[in-house]
């Protein structure tokens, strides 16, 4: 996958994949050399904000169109085919946005058998001339190339985009070009990745050691349980359970890493050193900075007792590779990594979820054997539980909170709607309200629902859950939970909110 900057450009390569093809994402003005060396099988130029008519506007280097394989051009990616092989870009005056009628002019190959009626549009240029040894296979309305193909030459376009759900034929298409043009084959598996990292693995480590931070979370335990079947118990995984887990956590991985897997697994209980050290605090970003340096300190110091371990296992996914632009490991986020590990630290990061997308690292997780309730788990802080007391952090409040977000979440999981969400939790405002139950008045905690849809957690709307479910949840946490007499729902999106309330 050639990247031209299109938002899409990461689902055109997931696409693809669960097409069980591999597809790695590069950007435009990488040397044609490089691509050569990985032998593809074919080249997919993804869509851009660009017009080819604006100055600097990314170009198609030709050299990619001589490799001898297969390329699909889609939208941008079309348009800056068409400039490079001759044929005409137009600013017509007219895009299309959204759904756009289309009609197959040709069937040729990508069109062959597909029911292609409607199609998703997202363009204010238009292919008005194809190049020279093409076929126009599709129009639309404002689109008089909407498709076209030189097979002879095996070059493919289309303006509209085959990855978005909305193109109800688009899957089937990207099928055509991947096993009926290309000749690909379906081996990108689950079972095949394992198989790869495994080897990867041993190779890197050699018979050193490595150490593995398990937060809970599906990436952590997906990349400690691919080096744990490399290379068995010279992995050590140490779990820091700081008090601000949920109901349970802590016996979860345990019982998942030690008992079921039998990985050397260091459970550390820390938490009354993370409650001292936040007694008094209020100031949220006060709160993640203590908790992260303690968190650091401690795994460094269970690092140490181990004795020489050079490798640190991390769970680094494809999406933070692609967001730093596809350098090393040095740029990534240190919100990604372990607790941001300090830079100092004499260690070699291993890192087998590098190349993967977060719904194959599920896959995996699955095909390893993981438990579903982690493979499938929603994201969940590091600084847990305490940015979700809005106030000092005790110990009363974290009681209170984990089981108000433990019913919660057992109404969301019973009404089927846990995978749905991207999150859904309790949060504690410190603050109290007057209430009555029984004869009597109360003057305790509320309890706030958050519940939110999202794709990436860069913006995310508030779910609307059934009235049905929320009255289960209100009454049951006033029912259960000891020191709560109100429930509320936050119908904040992101922006302007924030996911978390701190
Ligand atoms: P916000 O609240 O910024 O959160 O909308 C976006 C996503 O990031 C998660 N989050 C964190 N994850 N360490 C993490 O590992 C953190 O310090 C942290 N803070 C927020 C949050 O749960 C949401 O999914």
């Amino acid at each position: 996958m050639v990247d031209f900057g299109a938002q899409y450009s990461q689902l055109i390569a997931r696409r693809i994949r669960e097409c069980r093809v591999f597809s790695a994402l590069l950007p435009h003005d990488v040397d044609p050399e490089r691509i050569a060396e990985l032998e593809p099988a074919g080249i997919v130029l993804s869509g851009g904000p660009a017009s080819v008519w604006d100055e600097g506007a990314p170009e198609l280097n030709p050299a990619l169109l001589d490799l001898g394989v297969p390329v699909l051009g889609i939208c941008y990616g079309m348009q800056a085919m068409t400039t490079s092989l001759g044929g005409e870009v137009a600013k017509t005056g007219a895009g299309e946005f959204g759904s756009t009628a289309l009609e197959v002019t040709a069937r040729g190959r990508l069109l062959a058998e597909l029911p292609a009626e409607t199609c998703w549009m997202s363009h204010r240029d238009s292919v008005v001339r194809a190049p020279q040894g093409f076929e126009v296979t599709a129009t639309t309305a404002e689109s008089p190339v909407a498709a076209m193909e030189d097979r002879v030459r095996g070059f493919y376009a289309v303006q509209f985009h085959p990855e978005v759900k909305h193109t109800p034929f688009g899957t089937d298409l990207l099928k055509s070009f991947l096993f009926d043009a290309c000749d690909a084959a379906p081996t990108w598996t689950p079972a095949a990745v394992i198989d790869d990292q495994v080897a990867r693995i041993r190779a890197q480590v050699g018979d050193g050691h490595a150490i593995c931070g398990l937060s809970g979370g599906v990436d952590s335990a997906v990349a400690a349980l691919l080096v744990h079947r490399a290379i068995g118990d010279r992995l050590t995984c140490v779990f820091v359970d700081h008090g601000l887990m949920r109901m349970n956590e802590g016996e979860q991985v345990e019982a998942a890493f030690g008992k079921h897997f039998g990985v050397p697994l260091i459970h550390v209980r820390a938490k009354d050193r993370f409650l001292a050290k936040l007694a008094g605090v209020e100031e949220p970003e006060r709160k993640r900075k203590i908790i992260g340096e303690e968190f650091i300190r401690i795994f460094e110091e269970e690092g140490a007792k181990l004795g020489d371990v050079p490798f640190l296992v991390q769970g680094t996914l494809y999406s933070d590779v692609i967001e730093s632009g596809g350098r090393d490991s040095a740029t990534i986020k240190s919100h990604h990594n372990v607790g941001g590990l300090p830079e100092d630290m004499a260690v070699e990061l291993v890192e087998p979820l590098r190349g993967l997308f977060k719904d194959e690292v599920r896959a995996v997780g699955e095909e390893l054997g993981l438990p579903e309730r982690m493979v499938w788990r929603q994201p969940f802080p590091g600084p847990g539980l305490a940015i979700r007391i809005i106030g000092e952090v005790t110990e009363e409040r974290l009681e209170v909170l984990r089981q108000a977000d433990f019913v919660l979440l057992e109404e969301i999981r019973r009404a089927g709607l846990y995978r749905d969400l991207w999150q859904s939790f309790a949060v504690l405002p410190a603050v109290r309200s007057v209430g009555v139950q029984g004869d009597e008045r109360t003057y305790a905690y509320p309890i706030v629902i958050r519940a939110v849809t999202s794709d990436d957690a860069m913006t995310a709307d508030w779910a609307r859950l059934p009235h049905e479910l929320l009255q289960a949840i209100s009454s049951r946490i006033i029912n259960e939970v000891q020191g709560v007499n109100r429930v509320v729902l936050d119908i904040t999106s992101k922006p302007p909110g924030t996911i978390e309330w701190e």
